[in-house]
C-alpha cells in the first residue's frame, strides 16, 4: 500500500493524514468543505512544528510530510489512486453508507475501504458495497499522531487477508493494532461509555460531587482524567449517541443513557466544545 485517501479532514481526519504522511505514504485528504481542508493543513503544520520543537522529527521531515499531502473537495479525484481509503467523515450512518457505496463504485478493485467510526456497524457499511471482504474498521484514538492504539474491527465478512494487511499497515505507522469483532461499541467504547454513564448516574443520584467522582477515578484507578471531565472532552452528544447504539444494539436496559446526560445534551451543554458541560470552560 502506497496511496492512502482520508475522507473528512476534521479532528480525526487531519491526524490520520498527518500520521500516514509522516511515515512516507502519499496522502489524499478529501472534505466536502474547502475551509475544513485549509484548517486541517494549518493544524497539521502546527502539530509538525511541535514535533520539531520536541526533537522527534527535523525540519526536512516536516517539509516532506507536508509535501506528501494533497487536498481535494471532490471524492472522484481523491479516491482514484487509493490503495486504502480511511473514512473519517461526520458520525452519521446515512452519510457513511452513501460514502461507502460511492467509494465502492469509484475505487479500484484492490482498494481496501476502512472506517474510523466510533460506533457504526462495519458490517452495515460493508453491506453498502460489493467488496465486503475488503471493508474493515480502523478506529484511531484522539490525538492520532500521539495515541498508539488502532482498534482494527473485522466486519462479518472481512477476510483474514484484509485483516492481516491492515494490522501490518498500522505497525508501519508505529501504531499498535488490536483486532476485535464487529459488535456494538467494539471494545473501546463498549467499556469506556458505560463507565462514563455510571459516573453520570452517581452524580445524578447525589452519591458524590463531580469533583469527588473524578478524583476517586484519577487517584484510585490511575486514570489521567476523571470520567466526567473526559465526557466533557469527548462531547456529551457523542457519549449519548454511543450509549444509544449500545442500548439499541444489545436491547439490554443496562445500557440506558442516564436521564441527566439526555437533559444536558437537550439543553445544549455538550462539554468543552460548547464551553459548558459538567465543568465550565469559559
Ligand atoms: P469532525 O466533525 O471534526 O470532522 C468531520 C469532517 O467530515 C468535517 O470536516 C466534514 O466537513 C467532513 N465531511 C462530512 N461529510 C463528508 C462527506 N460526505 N465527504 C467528505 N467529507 C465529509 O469529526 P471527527 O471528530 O473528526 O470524527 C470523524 C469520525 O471519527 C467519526 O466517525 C467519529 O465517530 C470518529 N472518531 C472520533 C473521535 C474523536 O475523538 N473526535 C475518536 C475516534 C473516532
Amino acid at each position: 500500500m502506497k496511496n492512502i485517501t482520508v475522507i473528512g479532514s476534521g479532528t480525526m481526519g487531519n491526524g490520520i493524514a498527518h500520521t500516514f504522511a509522516q511515515y512516507g505514504f502519499s496522502v489524499s485528504l478529501v472534505d466536502i468543505n474547502a475551509s475544513a481542508l485549509e484548517k486541517a493543513v494549518l493544524t497539521i503544520g502546527q502539530n509538525l512544528d511541535r514535533q520539531v520543537k520536541k526533537g522527534s522529527i527535523d525540519e526536512k521531515a516536516k517539509d516532506e510530510t507536508l509535501q506528501r499531502i494533497q487536498t481535494f473537495t471532490a471524492l472522484e479525484a481523491g479516491a482514484r489512486e487509493a490503495d486504502l481509503v480511511v473514512e473519517a467523515a461526520t458520525e452519521n450512518k446515512k452519510v457513511k453508507l452513501e460514502l461507502f457505496s460511492e467509494l465502492d463504485r469509484l475505487c479500484a478493485p484492490h482498494t481496501v475501504l476502512a472506517s474510523n467510526t466510533s460506533s457504526i456497524s462495519i458490517t452495515a457499511l460493508a453491506a453498502a458495497t460489493r467488496r465486503s471482504d475488503r471493508v474493515i474498521g480502523m478506529h484511531f484514538m484522539n490525538p492520532v499522531p500521539v495515541m498508539k492504539l488502532v482498534e482494527v474491527i473485522r466486519g462479518y465478512n472481512t477476510s483474514d487477508e484484509c485483516t492481516k494487511q491492515i494490522m501490518q499497515l498500522a505497525e508501519q505507522i508505529a501504531k499498535v493494532p488490536v483486532e476485535v469483532n464487529d459488535y456494538p461499541g467494539f471494545i473501546a467504547n463498549r467499556i469506556l461509555m458505560p463507565m462514563i454513564n455510571e459516573a453520570i448516574f452517581a452524580l445524578y443520584e447525589g452519591v458524590a460531587t463531580k469533583e469527588a467522582i473524578d478524583e476517586v477515578m484519577k487517584l484510585g484507578m490511575a486514570h489521567p482524567m476523571g470520567p466526567l471531565q473526559l465526557a466533557d472532552f469527548i462531547g456529551l452528544d457523542v457519549c449519548l449517541a454511543i450509549m444509544r447504539v449500545l442500548h439499541e444494539g444489545f436491547g439490554n436496559p443496562k445500557y440506558a443513557p442516564c436521564p441527566l446526560l439526555v437533559n444536558m445534551v437537550t439543553a445544549g451543554k455538550l462539554g468543552k466544545k460548547s464551553k459548558a458541560g459538567f465543568y465550565s470552560y469559559e
